[in-house]
């Protein structure tokens, strides 16, 4: 793999991120997405603390090996999906953390390797996997039947015309398989006219792809299950999200869980059941927090961050403590 074309990922509310988990001695924390090791190394240096860096990219974490070695007993890599945390941790014989911060989506390593597919900026094969197996972009376009791939770019793209650029890449993949991210946005400018607000008409399906190739959603929504079981009471979660789709099930679950929601989730009893649950986290904060004019110009991926924050209280868990993927 070549190195990464661009500048080096920045950690977008590093200082905000860093307020919430106010790290202390002696405590341990969890960067769930370690990227380019932003948010640890910074959780490493503000105190004496222990850091549990995970990341599904095995790219990402050989870029760590460095900050590991300036850090020898308090950083701990983990290559893994964070879906997977409690089971991660434990498998290291750590039971509970104080901080847990998840940094979603793709970093600027992705976007800026051509060959990792993610971006139509260049023209590459459709890979688009943060990790190192699976299917490919590729393999969903050419062999998904066209119901579900309008679902995955109505669902994850929020792509209005869902149905025609399905039908365009079913029609496409019958003369030859679409290989390529320039194949691909082509195809997709063909059907979808420009919109006034100059952004690319090829970026929602880009994104609803990045999102299916990887599960993105699922994988929220069992990170957010597992923080719920592995903080100690006063343990603090923060979430950075980039689009409106993560956004909405991260601000459902803290709510939800602080008790605001009355409503039950859809695998849980009902209404009246709901209710009388203790509330697992308390909210910090009742609007997300997003970058200020400083970041925002020396950072413009910072546009679109939100960062919501949760405390958790010391009622047990919400849900049981098997692999749980409802909707939280
Ligand atoms: C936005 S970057 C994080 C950047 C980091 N905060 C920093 O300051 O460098 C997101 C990272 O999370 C990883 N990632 C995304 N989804 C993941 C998942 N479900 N499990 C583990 N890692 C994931 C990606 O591979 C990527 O490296």
């Amino acid at each position: 793999m070549t190195a990464a074309a661009g500048s080096p990922h920045r950690p977008v509310l590093l200082a905000e991120v860093l307020a919430v988990l106010a790290p202390r001695a002696g405590k341990r924390y969890v960067d769930a997405t370690f990227g380019a090791g932003g948010y640890s190394r910074a959780l490493l240096e503000a105190a004496d603390c222990a850091v549990i860096g995970i990341d599904r990219d095995p790219t990402a974490l050989a870029l760590g090996a460095e900050l590991a070695r300036r850090f020898p007993e308090r950083l701990t890599l983990i290559e893994g999906r964070f879906g997977d945390l409690a089971e991660l941790l434990a498998g290291r014989g750590i039971g509970t953390v104080d901080g847990v911060v998840f940094d979603l989506g793709v970093s600027s390593m992705h976007l800026d390797t051509p060959e990792r597919g993610f971006s139509f900026r260049f023209n590459a094969p459709l890979d688009m996997r943060m990790g190192a197996d699976g299917p490919t972009a590729a393999d969903l376009l050419n062999t998904l039947p066209e119901i579900e791939l309008a679902r995955i770019l109505f669902e994850f793209g929020e792509e209005r015309r869902a149905r025609r650029v399905a039908a365009a890449i079913v029609t496409a993949r019958q003369q030859a398989p679409i290989q390529t991210t320039g194949q691909l946005a082509s195809l997709v400018r063909s059907v979808v006219p420009a919109a006034h607000d100059g952004i690319d008409p090829a970026t929602r399906t880009f994104q609803a792809l990045r999102v299916a190739v990887n599960e993105e959603d699922e994988e929220l929504r069992r990170g957010l299950l597992a923080a719920e079981r592995v903080l100690n009471p006063g343990g603090r979660l923060a979430v950075v999200a980039f689009h409106s789709l993560e956004d909405r099930v991260i601000k459902d679950f803290m709510r939800r869980r602080a008790g605001l929601i009355p409503g039950p989730s859809r695998h849980q009893p009902g209404p009246a059941a709901a209710g009388r649950r203790q509330p697992t986290f308390q909210l910090l904060g009742r609007r997300p927090v997003t970058a200020g004019e400083d970041e925002l110009s020396a950072n413009p991926r910072a546009r679109s961050a939100k960062l919501r924050a949760a405390e958790r209280t010391s009622a047990p868990p919400a849900m049981g403590h098997g692999p749980e993927t409802e909707v939280p």
